[in-house]
């Protein structure tokens, strides 16, 4: 008794004595708001104001007296950046850093696959928890106002039911690895030209409707851990420290209890920064360490300033515990969240990855004479590829989603690796586009330089088509300045370099004309009638090549379908058409009123009598074909909060297997205020044999049924009459049918 006596005393002794040593901000086995607030009470002021602002280009410093970590942060949303000076923008020319590049969210939006999204944020994230990183600043989920946004490729269209959907899954995807996403960039940042000095001018409805629910389902359904505030204004104020839009709406509406990270650069004032929600700003520009008498860290706003002002009583300390509260709660979520593991870099599963989501996003937009799928294993049969984007690296450039890759399959590539003996595949040039290949000090290692004139490449091209049995133009846009590019956007619809001539050319020659268009936005196609078939292919990263060749060849059936409107000419867009959109650089701030309100994208086509898009959101055509049968509903009233499901049956009645996105809009019959002709409330991609049915069903409630009544401030379901649209595109109805919202 007594030696049991002895030991159960030794043992409480010892658990009192670990339980002293153990501060409870480092027990994981305490709930995380006491851990906050343990730490924060052994935090001194000055401590508090170092957490709360960058120390290097990409970190911030941790509370080293309290064994508290740093936080490091990575771009991008397509792939884990190269690691850079501390104080530099410039590569710091490690060689352990060449990383997976997965296609860009354009791509991931147009699987409309959920899985996709999930298994992507997965893959990301192991790859940014290798590499050491706490905060993978993606993805982005600005909202396609105009095809002339050179980011539209970094994000995921026009629809923000689409892109509310998608987001969720990448963002719990990316954090189920102890990594934090940074939705980006919040908000309103719909296009590059004077990005540090728009001021966006728009209606609440179409803030609520159109602008926020992406970033609202991240947060929301998402849980995401930080938040990153975009370089424009809303109301005058900085996007970074907003009052508008992170404490009113951000933290206040939506609850969220993560961090506000500052984009690179976009504080702009001291008070503002306090007081309007921003927790740890980054990028702001200072002389950096080397002229700086001190480390001009210490500059930021965040930093000395904000200090000076708790001194001399501008501000109290309860702005600053919040912000400490809110990094502290990002720090013990990822650096020091012991059980996440160590991820993964470079893997196969990461490249069989890249290579499902670029098949499943790779779109195919006309298929005339069943000119596709190409048959790569005839022999004798040549087959020419043209055009300079069949070569030429585009993991390089971009803006800061750039990339330095572990490798990077070309179109060419990919397509003499598919081709099946005695095929040959011939290349020309076609054009000359951009011949650089470089950006932050990452370089391609490409030489594209060309001594052959205009002409003479245009003449090569056209000879060898001649005796081709099929020619693949590779074309597009390529991530140069104004060509899909941060800091920039394009300055028309139409495709650079005269390559609309090339194409044109090439359709006298062969009536086997290919056009795989490599964006991230909508461009012109003039020769559309000349052309027998049409791929949406996307900035598809290191499997690229795979890709492109696995959907030519008919390894793949293609499955995407577009999540933004092709239209046939820029005033077809309202943004251009009613304005407003800016193409001309101003010093200080730019007001831009987003003129057509909720009316972006198809919303706008579906009212439009005289004009019609080159291809509608939604758009996908597949190897096979799908039959629809008649939608029907179980509830043909719906009680104010009751639900109904509508189902219709999908066939496959064609030879091969196939994917469909069952698309699902409503259309309210009758609303207070106007709304648009129908709107996304549902997909669902379904995987079907030939011949097979399956019978897809999709929920509707109040919230499908919605809208945000300005006045009220409040989402509304007002009751009346309804219709559900099934469709496979938005401009493809396969059936309807009506109900009713009961008062
Ligand atoms: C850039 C971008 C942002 C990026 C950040 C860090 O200017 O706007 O998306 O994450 O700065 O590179």
């Amino acid at each position: 008794m007594r030696k049991a006596l002895c030991v159960l005393s030794a043992l409480l002794a010892t658990a009192s004595l670990a339980s002293a040593q153990t501060p409870v901000y480092l027990d994981e086995t305490k709930p995380i708001d006491e851990r906050v607030e343990d730490a924060l009470s052994r935090m001194t002021v000055e401590e508090k104001i170092k957490l709360i602002h960058a120390q290097s280009k990409f970190s911030s410093s941790g509370v080293p007296r309290l064994g508290i970590p740093e936080l490091w942060t990575t771009d991008g949303p397509h792939g884990i950046r190269p690691e850079v000076f501390w104080d530099e923008w410039d590569q710091a020319g490690w060689t352990n850093d060449s990383c997976v590049a997965f296609p860009a969210l354009t791509c991931l939006a147009a699987t409309w696959n959920e899985e996709m999204a999930h298994l992507y944020g997965k893959s990301i994230g192991e790859e940014a928890l290798y590499r050491g990183k706490d905060v993978l600043l993606g993805p982005g989920v600005n909202i396609y106002r105009t095809p002339l946004n050179g980011r539209n490729f970094e994000y995921m269209g026009e629809d923000p039911y689409l892109a509310g959907e998608m987001v969720v899954p990448y963002v719990i995807g990316v954090q189920e690895n102890g990594v934090a996403v940074c939705v980006k960039h919040f908000a309103l940042n719909n296009h590059e030209v004077n990005r540090h000095n728009t001021n966006v001018v728009v209606d609440d409805r179409t803030l609520y409707e159109i602008y926020l629910p992406a970033f609202k389902a991240a947060v929301q359904k998402g849980h995401a851990w930080s938040v990153m505030g975009s370089y424009n204004l809303y109301k005058e104020q900085h996007a970074s420290h907003n009052e508008y839009l992170l404490n009113d709406i951000l933290k206040g509406e939506w609850g969220f209890d993560g961090a506000v990270i500052s984009d690179w650069g976009a504080t702009h004032d001291t008070y503002q920064a306090v007081k309007n929600g921003l927790d740890l700003e980054f990028g702001t520009g200072t002389d950096g360490l080397h002229s700086a008498s001190r480390n001009s860290y210490d500059n930021y706003h965040l930093g000395l300033p904000y200090l000076d002002m708790i001194k001399d009583g501008t501000v109290g300390t309860e702005e600053l515990d919040d912000k400490v509260r809110r990094v502290l709660k990002l720090i013990f979520r990822t650096a020091m969240n012991s059980g996440r593991g160590f991820g993964s870099f470079c893997s196969d599963e990461h490249y069989a990855a890249a290579r499902r989501i670029g098949g499943e996003g790779v779109v195919l937009l006309k298929n005339e004479g069943d000119a596709l799928p190409v048959d790569f294993d005839k022999p004798g049969s040549k087959i020419l590829v043209v055009g300079e984007n069949a070569v030429k690296m585009m993991t390089v450039g971009g803006g800061s989603s750039s990339l330095k890759v572990q490798r990077e399959i070309s179109p060419l590539e990919g397509i003499r690796e598919r081709a099946g003996e005695g095929v040959e595949v011939m290349y020309a040039r076609g054009y000359v586009g951009d011949v650089s290949g470089e950006y932050n000090g990452v370089t391609s290692g490409q030489d594209l330089s060309e001594t052959r004139s205009g002409e003479e490449l245009l003449a090569e091209a056209v000879s060898m088509a001649r005796d081709a049995d099929c020619v693949i133009f590779i074309g597009g846009l390529n991530k140069s300045v104004n060509q899909d590019c941060e800091d920039s956007d394009r300055k028309g619809l139409g495709l650079p370099y005269d390559q609309d001539k090339v194409i044109s050319a090439l359709a006298e020659v062969t009536d086997r004309l290919v056009y795989v268009n490599i964006s991230g936005n909508a461009v012109a196609m003039p020769w559309i009638d000349d052309v027998e078939a049409v791929l949406q292919a996307w900035y598809i990263g290191s499997e690229a090549g795979h890709v492109i060749a696995d959907v030519l060849s008919g390894d793949v059936n293609p499955s995407g379908k577009l999540p933004f409107t092709f239209p046939a000419v820029l005033e077809d867009c309202p943004a251009h058409s009613l304005g407003e959109y800016t193409g001309v650089h101003v010093r200080d701030t730019v007001d831009i009123e987003y003129k057509e309100g909720i009316y972006v994208g198809y919303r706008w086509a579906d009212m439009q009598k005289k004009s019609k898009p080159l291809f509608a959101f939604g758009h996908g055509l597949s190897y096979t074909s799908f039959s629809y049968g008649k939608p029907v509903i179980d509830v043909k009233k719906i009680s104010p909060d009751g639900k109904a499901t509508v189902s219709v049956d999908v066939t496959n009645t064609g030879q091969v297997e196939g994917k469909e996105t069952v698309q699902l809009y409503i259309s309210d019959k009758s609303s207070s205020l106007p709304r648009p002709v129908k709107e996304l409330k549902g997909f669902r991609k379904i995987s079907l044999k030939p011949g097979e049915t399956a019978t897809v069903s999709f929920e509707i409630d109040r919230e499908s049924l919605s809208f945000f009544d300005p006045e009220r401030h409040e989402w509304i379901a007002e009751p009346g009459k309804f219709e559900a649209i099934v469709a496979s595109a938005s401009d493809d109805i396969r059936g309807k049918v009506a109900f009713e919202l009961a008062e």
